[in-house]
């Protein structure tokens, strides 16, 4: 699924960036050009990382 339309951002590769150590939007963004133009993919982009964050913290965990 895309989450930012201007820049063809997918959420597989926002979970793929947070995968190679982002660990926040502001740090996937230095990865990739996520929510860098019109804005309106900032809320869902940070969901995606955050989820995954949490995702990731619960499988470490268990
Ligand atoms: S949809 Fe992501 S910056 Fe416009």
């Amino acid at each position: 699924m895309f989450v930012c339309i201007c820049n063809a951002i997918s959420d597989r590769q926002i979970r793929a960036a947070v995968d190679h150590g982002a660990a926040s939007l502001a740090e996937v963004q230095c990865k990739l050009p996520v929510a860098n133009c019109c804005g309106h993919c900032e809320d869902t982009a940070r969901q995606v990382v955050d989820e995954h964050l949490l995702d990731r913290r619960q499988r470490q965990a268990g």
